[in-house]
């Protein structure tokens, strides 16, 4: 038993934080994911670009275990993204907030740890509330929020179990830049605790911070590297100019 404990403990060390291969998704007529293949490191911070509807929040849909892909293979720290998900491993947040509007926001995070079976919850939710600088707002109602704070409370509510993976889907639109620059050392932070990261975005100063950035186009990675590596390879000066010739064409 102990050796059985022992050798998966030693697969989860070696195994990627995430692994998709040759991932396809199509939603009839659309075939939103072609082929996608990527790897995440343990610890990485791994960054989606690309343009609306070129497959990033169906690809972080399938590694959330929410739909099945229609072909390929999928490993989420591991193992497969259901049982990784059922073993509370995965922290989500949805492009598109997931809250009660009528709940107050420490009932919002109250619900959601009940959901994913938190231990110690007062204190964990108090933990969260202060990281994401909603503490003082814990007893209002959601729906008298501005965007930005229920953002902030999305982030909450992905990070209240710990997770060893977190799925961040366009985590700081609506976010003033003080504040995204706190998420930013936050998710740094954990990284370097051992916690993974996939993370889509628009905004190129957010995409410059990840250790490696995926270029997704039609459904596929297009390009991949560093931001360094993205802009020396294309001869341009900057992260956008970048993945504007990446797009536009062969390199
Ligand atoms: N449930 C669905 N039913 C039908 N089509 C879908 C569904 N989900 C996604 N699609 C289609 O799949 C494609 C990829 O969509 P997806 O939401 O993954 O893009 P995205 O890269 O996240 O875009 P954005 O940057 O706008 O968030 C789009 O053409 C979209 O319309
Ligand atoms: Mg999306």
């Amino acid at each position: 038993m102990s050796q059985q404990v022992s050798a998966q403990a030693s697969r989860a060390v070696e195994a990627p934080g995430l692994e998709a291969r040759d991932v396809r998704k199509r939603f009839g007529r659309v075939e939103a994911l072609r082929g996608l293949t990527l790897r995440v490191r343990t610890g990485e911070i791994y960054g989606l670009v690309g343009p609306n509807g070129s497959g990033k929040t169906t690809l972080i849909r399938c590694l959330a275990g929410l739909i099945r892909p229609d072909a390929g293979a999928i490993a989420v720290l591991g193992t497969d993204p259901r049982t990784a998900v059922g073993a509370g491993r995965v922290g989500y947040m949805t492009q598109a907030a997931a809250l009660y509007g009528e709940l107050s926001v420490e009932e919002n995070l109250r619900f959601f740890a009940a959901l994913a079976g938190v231990d110690d919850v007062a204190r964990r939710i108090e933990a969260t509330l202060r990281t994401v600088e909603l503490l003082d707002r814990r007893r209002s109602v959601l729906a008298t929020l501005s965007g930005g704070l229920r953002q902030r409370l999305s982030l909450a509510a992905a990070l209240l179990h710990d997770p060893a993976l977190l799925l961040l889907d366009e985590p700081t639109v609506g976010v003033d830049p003080a504040l995204r620059r706190d998420f930013w050392a936050h998710f740094r932070s954990l990284a370097s605790r051992g916690v993974t990261i996939l993370v889509s975005s628009h905004v190129m100063d957010e995409a410059a911070r990840c250790d490696r950035l995926g270029l997704i186009s039609e459904g596929r990675v297009l390009a991949e590297g560093s931001a360094g590596d993205l802009v020396a390879r294309t001869g341009t000066s900057d992260l956008e100019s970048a993945f504007l010739a990446l797009s536009e064409g062969p390199s």
